[in-house]
């Protein structure tokens, strides 16, 4: 089995542009902001898994699905999801809005009605326990108490069957300060929760805009490159927030029995011959 994980899209109203800040990282620096336009990096990151031998069996959109959480931005984010080849999952990312989301995905009838943006995915060898992070209106994350004890009765479930658990904000600090002060709150619960139950192969985030690994309560927790732009590699304390156009990426994430969970980290830029 083949797990496709893109992620932090950011996507906008169709005609609209995407604003992010490219520069300015030291205190003093001045700020500078570039327009872009997201949606065609998306839409060459859904060609390009489709063309991918062997192709996923599905993929998973991990949060910062638009930009502002609105209605248009969900439109125009399921026309460019809608060519994907095969299943698709989303979960909430900060810039996301859990209602007008909610909304959006109805008809695909893997969310909940009410409530967190909590599910399963069932249909797999490897099974996928997607939790919502964010807390409206701000852009670090928590799980609160309802949220882990979901979390730890779904896990008790099926304790004999390997597990991805996906959630947008990674529970560890990673370095990069601008985002760190941005990040999951008190991830305490989670660390108890998740060494119960030796059968989480792997948590799956986004957040981050770039590849970051860290062992996590006796499993392996990572985040995934952005499919538009790059959070800027700074591990200068106090660096301001910065993007950058390095290739944007994805994750492909192979199961089999007996040779576990391994984790591929691609670009969608072709390279060409040396
Ligand atoms: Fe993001």
């Amino acid at each position: 089995m083949i797990l496709a994980q893109i992620t932090d899209p950011h996507i906008v109203a169709e005609g609209a542009l995407f604003r992010c800040p490219v520069q300015g990282t030291a205190p003093d620096a001045e700020r500078i902001s570039r327009e872009i336009d997201s949606a065609p990096y998306l839409a060459r990151a859904v060609a390009a898994l489709n063309a991918l031998q062997p192709r996923p069996d599905v993929t998973v959109v991990t949060g910062d699905l638009v930009d502002h959480g609105e209605p248009a931005e969900y439109a125009h984010l399921r026309r460019l999801l809608a060519p994907l080849a095969m299943p698709y999952f989303v979960i909430p990312g900060n810039h996301d809005a859990r209602d007008p989301l909610r909304r959006a995905f109805a008809s695909d009838r893997y969310l909940p009605a009410e409530g967190f943006l909590q599910y399963t995915v069932e249909d797999y060898p490897l099974r996928l326990v997607a939790l919502d992070t964010t807390i409206p209106g701000q852009h670090g994350g928590e799980l609160c108490a309802e949220r882990l004890a979901w979390l730890d009765r779904t896990l008790a479930a099926q304790p004999a069957r390997p597990t991805a658990i996906l959630m947008h904000h990674p529970p560890f600090l990673t370095g990069i300060t601008y985002m760190d002060d941005y990040g999951l709150a008190d991830a305490a619960g989670l660390v108890q929760i998740v060494a119960r139950h030796p059968q989480i192969e792997r948590i799956l985030c986004g957040h981050l805009h770039r590849a970051i690994d860290r062992r996590f309560a006796g499993t392996v927790a990572g985040t995934a490159p952005s499919t538009a732009h790059q959070v800027r590699l700074n591990l200068v304390p106090g660096a301001r927030i910065s993007f950058i156009f390095e290739p944007p990426g994805y994750q492909l994430h192979r199961w089999q029995d007996g040779a576990g969970l391994v984790t591929h980290t691609c670009v969608f830029n072709e390279w060409g011959d040396p």
